[in-house]
């Protein structure tokens, strides 16, 4: 019989929004599991580089970061989540000071922070600690869980699937998942090579994006999409998964693993240069390497493409290195262990795939379609990122909507009783795997067709082609998995296959180009706005 546990709460999760939620529930009593696939720090927050977008200079308004939302988002955003969030930052802000994240003050006058300026925005607002503003985060809010009587943290834990029983409600409205409620879930201890049951009052996914999907990304490993997969295999409905950010600037070069160069640089003065030493980005935008992500992205591959080049340049070198070194230290070091001084020469970029602005349909609280089951940060669709995320959005929207689904949390929390009791998970029937071969090569399959076929310029002979792929592929995992042990590689190429198949099929939805999805079947943009909904029970199989 496998190892049980109970709790409140189970967190899935170890970035910024499931650290946020869990000190948050934890200071008031609740004891919370926080289960984490790797070490604590191995999420994409860790890296975050550029910073948190707020509203705290006295020249800067919520309205101007609002609009500066909507316009990136392609008309697309849900101006309500907008406003919700951005009239949080200040206050979200206030709560990571008082965790103890140090971010840069002017050097001239120490009292003020520091405020950068990415793409998109109209006004320097993004806080931030140097270049390595996740590093900051990460570690302070990861040394308070650690410390905290009420949380306990089970790391390189990964979580297999959610535990969900369907109620009688009586719910006569025909949606199955409405009357479903999650029990906790099933996971791998991958040192013991165990499966785990977790129950819970209450789990909340904070797993991440899904950018491992591509070859070429700025995440680390690990983002594979496991909560998205997890809610649309328990009944959740996903939204917008084919709006996937690719970062414009990642650092080109044979030894450097998605590195990413920040939009602050940019923010900073940097440029963009073709090989040839020509400054292409005015005569794509007027707003040059400032325009919007989805934007500086698309202009680079023309260019990379049309030039027949493998990668264009970021130039910062006019700026003093002193002041590289006081702005970006990372990146300088990073730069020159690889003998590139950017003090001096320009750095050799690409886009990479950066940010799931999809994801699990939720509310402001947090809730997904079923009960006790929350989904915050990456993970989650608030209707905040539209068609393409503002720069530095992202931390903003883990910290505000961590704190919104912990306050919801404990107002319902003392009305649960805990959950029955589940099945123990059944290994009877597998065994240990002698072909992991097959698991890398599937792997590796996956991710190319994903770059070349559901990149950042799209037809619909692509989408079909890397449709018909993805379930060929499916059915492999599948027999794979009925089959033998589950081990975290496997887990991550289920997860990835399916989240991929639901980027597919939302692209083949969309009938027009907009922010983030382009297609040369449809290059423009149809009069009405529409997110794209996936059903689970709506969703015909390959
Ligand atoms: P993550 O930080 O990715 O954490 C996910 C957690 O879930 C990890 O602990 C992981 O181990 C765990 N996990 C996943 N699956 C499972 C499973 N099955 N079982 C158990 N645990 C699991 N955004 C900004 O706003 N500003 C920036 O400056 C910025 N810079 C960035 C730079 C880089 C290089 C990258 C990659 C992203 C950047 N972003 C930035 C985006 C931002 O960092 C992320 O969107 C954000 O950190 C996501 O936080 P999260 O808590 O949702 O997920
Ligand atoms: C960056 O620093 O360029 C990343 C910012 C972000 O993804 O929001």
């Amino acid at each position: 019989m496998s190892e049980y546990f109970s709790h409140d709460v189970l967190v899935i999760g170890s970035g910024a929004a499931g650290l946020t939620l869990a000190l948050q529930l934890a200071e008031h009593g609740t004891r919370v599991a926080i289960v984490s696939k790797g070490q604590l720090n191995q999420g994409s927050t860790y890296w975050a580089q550029g910073g948190i977008a707020a509203v705290l200079d006295d020249k800067d308004s919520v309205d101007a970061h609002v609009q500066d939302t909507l316009d990136a988002g392609g008309q697309l955003c849900h101006e309500d989540t907008v406003r919700f969030t951005v009239e949080n930052s200040t206050a979200s802000i206030q709560w990571l000071l008082a965790q103890g994240v140090r971010f840069s003050r002017y050097e001239t006058d120490r009292a003020e922070f520091h405020l950068t300026r990415e793409g998109g925005h109209s006004h320097r607002r993004i806080i931030h600690a140097a270049d390595a503003t996740g590093r900051a985060l990460s570690e302070t809010l990861s040394l308070n869980a650690q410390q905290h009587p009420n949380i306990q943290l089970f790391t390189r834990h990964v979580a297999v699937d959610l535990i969900s029983k369907r109620k009688h409600t009586g719910d006569k409205s025909g949606d199955k998942s409405k009357d479903k409620r999650c029990h906790g879930a099933y996971v791998l201890d991958r040192d013991s090579g165990h499966v785990k049951l977790f129950h819970a009052k209450i789990t909340v996914l904070a797993t991440g994006g899904a950018n491992k999907a591509y070859l070429y990304t700025s995440n680390p490993d690990g983002a594979s999409g496991d909560g998205i997969a997890m809610a649309w295999r328990a009944g959740c409905r996903v939204a917008n998964m084919e709006f996937n950010q690719f970062h414009p600037t990642c650092l080109y070069h044979p030894k450097a693993k998605s590195f990413l160069i920040t939009e602050a640089i940019r923010g900073e003065g940097g440029i963009l240069l073709n090989p040839d030493g020509e400054r292409f980005m005015p005569r794509y935008d007027e707003r040059g390497e400032l325009a919007p992500r989805d934007v500086v992205a698309r202009a680079i591959d023309h260019e990379m493409k049309r030039l027949g080049v493998d990668c264009v340049y970021l130039d910062i070198s006019h700026k003093s290195p002193e002041f590289l070194l006081e702005h970006f230290p990372t990146i300088k070091a990073r730069c020159l262990e690889l003998s590139i001084d950017i003090s001096r020469e320009p750095i050799p970029v690409v886009p990479a795939a950066h940010y799931t602005c999809g994801g699990v349909m939720t509310d402001k609280h947090g809730h997904t379609d079923i009960q006790s089951l929350y989904a915050i940060g990456e993970t989650a669709f608030t209707g905040l990122h539209g068609a393409n995320r503002l720069a530095s959005n992202s931390l903003l929207e883990c910290v505000v909507y961590g704190s919104a689904a912990a306050a919801d949390i404990l107002q319902i929390l003392p009305n649960f009783n805990p959950p029955p009791q589940a099945p123990h998970w059944d290994e009877s029937q597998v065994t240990d795997s002698d072909e992991d071969v097959v698991i890398s090569h599937n792997w590796d399959e996956l991710r190319r067709f994903m770059w070349d076929y559901v990149g950042i310029v799209r037809t619909n002979k692509r989408l079909q082609r890397a449709l018909n792929r993805v379930g060929l592929l499916q059915q492999e995992i599948a027999e794979y998995y009925s089959n033998y042990k589950v081990s975290n590689d496997l887990l991550e190429l289920r997860n990835l296959a399916m989240v991929s198949e639901l980027i597919i099929r939302s692209a083949m939805d969309r009938k027009e180009s907009r922010g983030l999805h382009y297609t040369l079947d449809y290059p423009n943009q149809l009069p009405t706005a529409h997110d794209t909904i996936l059903t689970p029970e709506h969703t015909a199989k390959t």
